[in-house]
């Protein structure tokens, strides 16, 4: 397995222990800093836990987003899924943050579908099989509280009329050594998907030619994504007249399993909205955590709660500083064994998605005034 030297990230791939710092000047963003922090809590009157906790860390243009809006003009969120399969708790973690920006700066939130980008990389799902994911999943983003009438959910197989307008707009701007660099293109890559970043480009413009003037655009998403931001729509944007998106990047949630984000093609590893809370418990009891070989060992020198699935997950499931840094020094100190925490952790997700669960059926109710359609 690689080390952090050596971790890979891309869209569709992330392997070995990623080293954040590094990838703020690889893809040359910058640092969520506490003075941005605090800028953005003037707006909203509170710092949202991933903020805090820092699980959002890196951005481009954040500041130039408060710039405009302190100007009068208002932004839009643009943020996606590639619906291969169910959602999983990483997914969500970008959505948590969508929806705290939609309520607190009244924000629209453009919400782009790519079950084309899902069937052309995945040989074993039919066009069938992704639409069908679209829905599945439309159903987890509404169930995390999405205004109905500033949200539009489209696929990019049904939304294909309008969105293939601006696509060939953008892509007569990239050449194939681009993506080829960008995104680890090579002989044996499909068409379909060298010219597939384009489509993902394409939201962030979308609302400005659908009113027919620029608005600038936010796009929260974890840092896998930023190939086709740094690489295709910033780099076009001048070219076509729309500003530069800006962008807004969190960390990866871990997996269960030893090192290695959450992943729906590891569904061992991965906690899916749609599971019942006696798996989701089964596969906790079972996860990798950062405690010792032994109880003695575990109690002499305490546990290593930064590279503990179970910890991360407290930090993005439970909004109580005080429960959370608690945790911590318990586990630190090795007063808190693995077995007593996963228990915990496994209620705590039990409540959550008793919860989730039911609104995602409620949300079948109204799904169709979610979606965008021409
Ligand atoms: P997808 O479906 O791989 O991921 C959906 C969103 O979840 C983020 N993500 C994670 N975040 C934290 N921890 C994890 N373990 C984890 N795994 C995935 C992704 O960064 C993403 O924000 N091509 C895209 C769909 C898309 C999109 C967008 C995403 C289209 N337009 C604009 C973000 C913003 C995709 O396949 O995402």
């Amino acid at each position: 397995m690689p080390n952090k030297a050596e971790c890979t990230v891309t869209p569709w791939e992330v392997r070995g222990e990623v080293d954040y710092e590094k990838l703020i000047q690889e893809f040359g963003t910058n640092a969520i800093t506490d003075d941005l922090i605090d800028r953005l809590a003037k707006h909203t009157g509170e710092v949202h836990p991933l903020l805090k906790r820092k699980i959002f860390f890196s951005h481009r243009d954040l500041n130039w987003i408060l710039d405009k809006y302190e100007e009068n003009e208002k932004f839009f969120l643009y943020t996606g899924r590639g619906p291969s399969g169910h959602t999983h708790l990483g997914h969500l973690v970008p959505w948590f943050l969508t929806q705290h920006l939609q309520e607190k700066f009244g924000a629209e939130l453009y919400f782009q579908m790519t079950d084309d980008e899902k069937f052309l990389y995945n040989n074993n799902l039919t066009l069938n099989d992704t639409l069908n994911y679209t829905y599945e999943n439309a159903l987890d983003i509404i169930a995390c509280g999405f205004d109905p009438a500033k949200t539009f959910i489209f696929s990019d197989i049904e939304y294909s009329k309008t969105l293939y307008k601006i696509a060939i707009k953008v892509a007569k701007h990239i050449t194939f050594s681009t993506v080829k660099a960008v995104f680890g293109f090579n002989h044996s890559t499909n068409i379909g998907m060298s010219f597939f970043p384009a489509i993902q480009a394409v939201p962030c413009f979308l609302p400005s030619v659908l009113k027919g003037y620029n608005i600038p655009c936010l796009i929260p998403a974890a840092i896998d994504q930023d190939p086709y931001w740094r690489g295709v729509a910033r780099a076009v944007a001048p070219k076509l007249g729309f500003y530069k998106p800006a962008q807004i990047h969190s960390k990866f949630i871990l997996g269960l399993g030893k090192g290695g984000k959450m992943s729906a093609s590891e569904p061992e590893t991965a906690i899916f909205t749609v599971d019942p809370p006696e798996v989701v418990h089964k596969k906790i009891m079972k996860a990798f955590t950062g405690g010792r070989a032994t109880v003695q060992e575990q109690k002499k020198k305490g546990g290593i709660p930064d590279v503990c699935p179970i910890y991360q997950y407290y930090t993005v499931f439970l909004n109580d500083d005080k429960q959370v840094a608690d945790i911590y020094r318990r586990c630190m100190s090795g007063d808190l064994l693995c077995g007593e925490d996963k228990i915990h952790l496994s209620k705590l997700m039990k409540t959550f998605l008793i919860k989730h669960q039911r609104k995602r059926k409620e949300a079948k109710k109204v799904l169709e005034k979610f979606m965008l359609r021409d």
